[in-house]
């Protein structure tokens, strides 16, 4: 008996499992200790580095410090992607947190949360904010990677102003403040009190489900994942979405359990790299390619915000899928069946997801890469889909881009085209959803070259270089067969708040929609990554069918001559193609 239930009017209310006096709070002396910069996802290190002698404690109390009188008597989350480290960690958490004044903690049981997770319970019980603790897709492990991040009360990513107080606090900290709390039991549920503090163990699984039953149509996606000649495959790499796949996609909508893969959350993922596409999600990949394949795959990352969409034989772009999501939305999702407030990408995201808007007559916007830019269009109500190339997509039901949510956009997907074909009849696949998307709105031939480990200097260079090239492609200029439209490097100023994010990309933009793409990543840990996208529209239904990599092959070319990217980085060819 867990003891944890909801009731209707909105509170939580939970068994008492331990009550202790006051707590007292010991002052621990610290010094400051260097490379603390958190970015958007959060501080990401080896394992080792953060379990150093007060590492993480410097980390937390900055960034407590941080937020000041406004988190106390508050109530934040807790919870990660099942990584090493992560159950450890908490115990510290709590004790700086109950130090900090905070009222109550919300902690997944045994430390589980997967990042729309949390997102999901920051919005439907208003708390303060959460901690997540997930590196992300990075593999996990004593050896590998750990890392932390701090989303805010829409259920956002911690904006900047936020992350760089935490940042200035981590270079000047002197000391820690522990509240003397015994360590909690994470793998009950229940309610701990001490004092005025209290930490609440919860299911990670219930309300993000309950969001998904207002968003989704339960019924139908039940009726459809039973029929005898429909299959899913989903793959949750032996991370976080192992934790939510059985209540979801077996308990709820009556899989059977042998469609989920990999679904223990371990510490190391099992040796593996969490990162849901073509390269590492091998296993999916080889049954899809297989005579065993599913009608639907799917596969989701260490903290279930990304994932992959793949048919049989059939791979669905990132880019693509935001866009066939869009299109599709409004028939087949309940959520959407007032229309789309609008459509948003990320810049180097193929421009798919514009032509759908296009057509639709809905808004379009074009971000920086990175999930935080989608929340103020979200928060202004100007924009319900929206995805990145990066293997992200989601919805404003939250604020991060979510995993499962896009694995069952697309069952749904399926389910309403499939909703007269009957059993044993002609059905209507990935693919063909696919075809016909592109049949409609032309199709945005897309990829991405990744040159991990690249020397910083040379990237650097390569990268002045590009400006140069730019400063001498007025539009007009010839570069091969393409003609520039225009050549720069891309800055946003958000529409809602007027800020202004610059050097995010150089781009090139020819007169047919073509577009060579030169971006260095912000979430790399050693070095530089080269990021190169090509894109190429073709509204001609009989290339539609091509190999992305055959259509796109002069262009790469072309962009590979103009960066010199050989030249400047020593590489033949790219790491990672996605
Ligand atoms: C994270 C962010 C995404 C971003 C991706 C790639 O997943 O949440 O918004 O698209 O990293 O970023 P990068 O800078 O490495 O290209
Ligand atoms: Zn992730």
């Amino acid at each position: 008996g867990s003891g944890y239930r909801t009731n209707l009017c909105g509170s939580i209310t939970a068994s008492a499992l331990a009550t202790t006096q006051e707590f007292t709070v010991t002052t621990v002396p610290t010094q400051p200790i260097e490379g603390q910069k958190t970015g958007t996802s959060g501080l990401r290190k080896k394992t080792k580095v953060f379990m150093g002698e007060n590492y993480l404690a410097n980390w937390i109390q900055a960034l407590f410090n941080s937020l000041g009188d406004e988190v106390k008597g508050k109530t934040i989350g807790l919870g990660g992607d099942g990584r090493y480290f992560n159950k450890e960690a908490v115990q510290t958490i709590l004790k700086i947190a109950a130090a900090a004044g905070v009222k109550k903690v919300f902690v997944g049981r045994d430390a589980i949360f997967a990042t729309p997770a949390m997102s999901a319970l920051i919005r439907r019980w208003s708390l303060y904010g959460a901690l997540i603790m997930s590196a992300s897709h990075n593999p996990g492990g004593p050896e590998e990677d750990w890392g932390i991040k701090f989303n805010y009360s829409s259920g956002e990513p911690a904006p900047e102003r936020i992350t760089d107080a935490i940042y200035g606090f981590t270079k000047d900290i002197s000391e820690l403040k522990f509240a003397d709390l015994p360590a909690t039991d994470l793998s009950q549920l229940g309610t701990h009190t001490y004092g005025d503090f209290q930490v609440e163990v919860i299911d990670p699984v219930q309300d993000y489900l309950a969001l998904l039953k207002e968003v989704f149509d339960f019924d139908l996606l039940r009726e459809f994942i039973r029929r005898p000649d429909f299959s899913v495959e989903f793959d949750a790499m032996h991370a976080v979405t192992g934790a939510y796949a059985g209540p979801i996609l077996v308990d709820a909508l009556g899989a059977p359990a042998s469609s989920i893969r990999n679904g223990t959350p371990l510490e190391d993922f099992g040796g593996g790299h969490p990162d849901p596409n073509l390269t590492y999600a091998h296993d999916l990949v080889d049954l899809q390619w297989s005579d065993r394949a599913a009608d639907l795959g799917a596969a989701s990352d260490g903290d279930g915000d990304r994932n992959m969409i793949l048919g049989k034989k059939f791979f669905i772009t990132p880019s693509d899928s935001v866009a066939m999501i869009a299109a599709n939305a409004q028939e087949c999702i309940p959520y959407f069946k007032s229309g789309l407030k609008g459509v948003a990408r990320s810049m180097p995201t193929s421009g798919a997801t514009d032509r759908v808007a296009e057509q639709l007559g809905l808004k379009c916007f074009e971000v920086p890469t990175g999930w935080k830019f989608f929340g103020n269009l979200m928060d202004a109500g100007l924009c319900s889909i929206c995805g990145e190339e990066s293997f992200g997509t989601g919805a404003d039901h939250i604020r991060e881009k979510d995993g499962l949510w896009a694995v069952l956009a697309w069952m749904s997907i399926l389910a309403y085209k499939n909703r007269d074909v009957p059993i044993g009849g002609e059905k209507v696949t990935v693919e063909d959803i696919a075809m016909e998307h592109w049949a409609k709105f032309g199709r945005n031939f897309f990829s991405r070259y990744d040159y991990e480990g690249v020397e910083s200097d040379a990237a650097n260079k390569m990268v002045e270089h590009l400006r140069d090239v730019m400063a001498n492609s007025p539009p007009g200029t010839k570069l091969g067969d393409y003609e520039v439209q225009t050549a720069n490097e891309f800055s946003y100023t958000d529409p809602v708040d007027g800020s202004v994010a610059s050097k995010q990309g150089l781009r090139f933009v020819f007169t047919d929609g073509s577009r060579i793409i030169f971006r260095l990543s912000g979430t790399g840990s050693s070095g530089a990554t080269v990021r190169l996208y090509i894109e190429q529209y073709s509204s001609d239904v009989s290339t539609h069918k091509m190999d992305a990599q055959e259509a796109l092959g002069p262009i790469i070319k072309l962009a590979l001559e103009v960066s010199q990217l050989t030249k400047f980085t020593g590489r033949e060819k790219p790491t990672v193609i996605t």
